[in-house]
């Protein structure tokens, strides 16, 4: 059956401005975790600490890691690549960080330059350092159903990296459609794959909607026990090593179903659309996010 309630993890300021053509303003950034944090979200991944010849978009991170790090009360995890980026992201004020594997040798390539198995080794360091500050990881593995390069990803693939990255300390695992190819027919036989060696209260979903699948595809993944969905708050992000792969599902979009199926999510729909409206005129665009574009109308 669902959940009673869904964790949202919103993750629009890193997944969806690491995209962004234009490089978007510190200020606009600082402001949009603030309204985001207004919203009743408890967590908001705010950056990544990467590389910023790799990610011109977030070579911010540690200004606005340390304009928001003491917002009241919300979690505001950082992506980090290695050791060099942990220790960055702590030096700014990040007390929670996450770790992103790849379930796809091509894609692990082409995102953070080295193996699958390499990478595993670089996060044993990360995830070592962590413990001793007692900093929570979170890991992510993407590729989980297709990759831009190898096509589709088979599930033992996404299961043994999942597994790995919750051997080693991981408290969450996320799952990553990252070009959105996935639908109910592959989503189901994966997440099975993966819920027979981690623990489904650790499981976490995060689907582009690059096909209009997302809703279906965490509509499944509720059914079947996930309680933690990942989206960005007007439909904004992409992957910069993921060509074609268009944003996350929109938050609003996720909370509207959420509410319609009267499961709860601790989130203010008008203030959510408020900070959705606010980085929408920011980027000159209409909202990625359906829900937005049809409740702005009534
Ligand atoms: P590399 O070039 O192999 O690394 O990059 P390196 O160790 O050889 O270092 C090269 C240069 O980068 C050096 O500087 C380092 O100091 C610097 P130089 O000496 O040339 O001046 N460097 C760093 N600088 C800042 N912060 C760091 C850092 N590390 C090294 N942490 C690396 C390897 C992993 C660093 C690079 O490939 C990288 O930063 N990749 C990040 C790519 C990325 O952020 N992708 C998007 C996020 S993943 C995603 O979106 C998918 C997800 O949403 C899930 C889904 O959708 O499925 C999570
Ligand atoms: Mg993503």
């Amino acid at each position: 059956g669902m959940p009673e309630f869904v964790k949202i993890v919103e993750v629009g300021p890193r997944d969806g401005l690491q995209n962004e053509k234009n490089i978007v303003p510190t200020a606009v950034k600082i402001e949009l975790i603030r309204r985001l944090a207004s919203t009743g979200l408890s967590v908001i991944e705010a950056t990544s600490f990467v590389s910023p010849k790799w990610v011109p978009q977030l070579a911010d991170a540690k200004d606005v890691m340390q304009a928001v790090h003491n917002l009241g009360g919300i979690r505001l995890p950082v992506l980090t690549p290695n050791l060099k980026g942990f220790e960055a992201a702590i030096a700014a004020g990040a007390r929670e960080v996450a770790v992103f594997a790849s379930a796809s040798e091509s894609f692990s390539k082409s995102n953070i330059n080295c193996s699958i198995e390499e990478s595993l080794i670089r996060y044993r360091t990360v995830t070592r350092a962590a413990k001793e500050l007692s900093i929570p990881v979170r890991g992510y593995v993407s590729c989980v159903v297709g990759c831009p390069v190898e096509g589709s990803v088979p599930p033992s693939k996404v299961a043994y990296v999942a597994k790995e990255l919750y051997d080693m300390g991981c408290f969450e695992i996320s799952l990553g459609d990252t070009i959105g190819v996935g639908t109910p027919g592959t989503v189901v036989p994966m997440l099975l794959a993966v819920m027979a060696v981690v623990p489904i209260e650790k499981l976490a979903v995060h689907f582009h909607d690059t096909y209009g699948q997302s809703l279906p595809n965490i509509l499944v993944s509720l059914q079947m026990g996930i309680s933690a969905v990942d989206s960005s708050v007007a439909g904004l992000g992409g992957c910069p090593y993921a060509k074609g792969a268009s944003g996350n599902v929109a938050t609003e979009d996720v909370v509207y179903m959420l509410n319609g199926l009267g499961v709860k999510t601790s989130v203010d729909i008008e203030k959510l659309m408020s900070a959705g409206d606010f980085i929408s005129k920011k980027l000159g665009r209409l909202s990625g996010s359906k829900t937005a574009i049809a409740l702005n109308r009534v």
